[in-house]
């Protein structure tokens, strides 16, 4: 059965030293074994926020990572540099193709990276509000994936490398406007998601991919997105730099997360 996953993308906030505080108080109020927890601070704070989440359970990830492994590229960073820092990476984050141009193709070669270097990617996907509004939604949601991942999944080894993957759906007129999706429609897209992932050749019709919600997630929405069986949890942005709204959301997803686990192991009340 797939995980509960909350992951933290603390984008351009704290600095080292902050970071390493604030990773350490959410991991001693949320640390708990049924949800699976993820950091992403800024690349300068991965080394100190790993030290301060070492033996709390919770896990360390990047925020983006180069399409290249090496060369002159100045001032980036790729996946082998993440190794011994990071255990997961956020690819194709909706504000990196706005403010860096990043393609489908791109975001499917640091994929490829990615799996390469051991990371565990979080592929994020979603639609502009024109697209919703025009009934496109799903239609541009199914073309990220396409072209993130056709390349990737053309390999006769498409089944490992597609084993860690996790997609986050995260609706761009969502993304820090305190305007978040309805569940409903996050689930009809999570549906629409595994559709295209299977279309693609991903194992078991996609069904062990676990799709994450992200969008002006709080403590006070994430039980919308968590009653949707269909979503197995979220990227959270704002939000996760506050230790209040961090206990709030992982104590859902941990009712959550063990909710699914007696109905799995066939204990659940029906
Ligand atoms: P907000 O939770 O601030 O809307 O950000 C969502 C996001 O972009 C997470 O990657």
């Amino acid at each position: 059965m797939r995980s509960v996953i909350i992951a933290a993308n603390w984008k351009m906030h704290t600095v080292p030293a902050e970071a390493a505080g604030l990773a350490a108080t959410i991991a001693a109020r949320t640390a708990d074994p049924d949800v699976m927890q993820v950091i992403c601070p800024p690349f300068v704070a991965l080394a100190a926020v790993r030290d301060a989440l070492a033996g709390t359970g919770l896990a360390v990830g990047a925020q983006n990572v180069h399409h290249e492994t090496t060369g002159a590229y100045t001032g980036e960073v790729s996946a082998p540099m993440l190794v011994g820092l990071a255990t997961w990476v956020i690819v194709g984050h909706s504000e990196r193709r706005r403010d860096a141009g990043e393609t489908d193709e791109l975001i499917g070669r640091k994929l490829q990276r990615a799996w390469d270097a051991g990371l565990r990617p979080i592929l994020c996907v979603g639609e502009q509000l024109e697209d919703r509004e025009a009934g496109r939604a799903e239609a541009v949601v199914d073309a990220q994936l396409r072209g993130a991942l056709a390349e990737v999944g053309a390999g006769e080894d498409a089944r490992a490398r597609f084993a860690g993957l996790v997609i986050a759906y995260e609706p761009v007129w969502a993304i820090g406007t305190g305007r978040n999706a309805r569940g409903a429609d996050a689930a009809a897209m999570a549906d629409a998601i595994r559709a295209t992932l299977s279309r693609l050749g991903v194992a078991d019709g996609g069904s062990g991919v676990p799709v994450l919600y992200g969008g002006s997630v709080t403590a006070a929405n994430i039980a919308e997105f968590l009653a949707e069986p269909t979503i197995d949890g979220a990227l959270v942005g704002g939000a996760s730099l506050k230790p209040d709204e961090m206990a709030g959301i992982v104590g859902r997803a941990a009712v959550t997360a063990r909710a699914r686990l007696a109905v799995a192991s066939g204990n659940g009340v029906t």
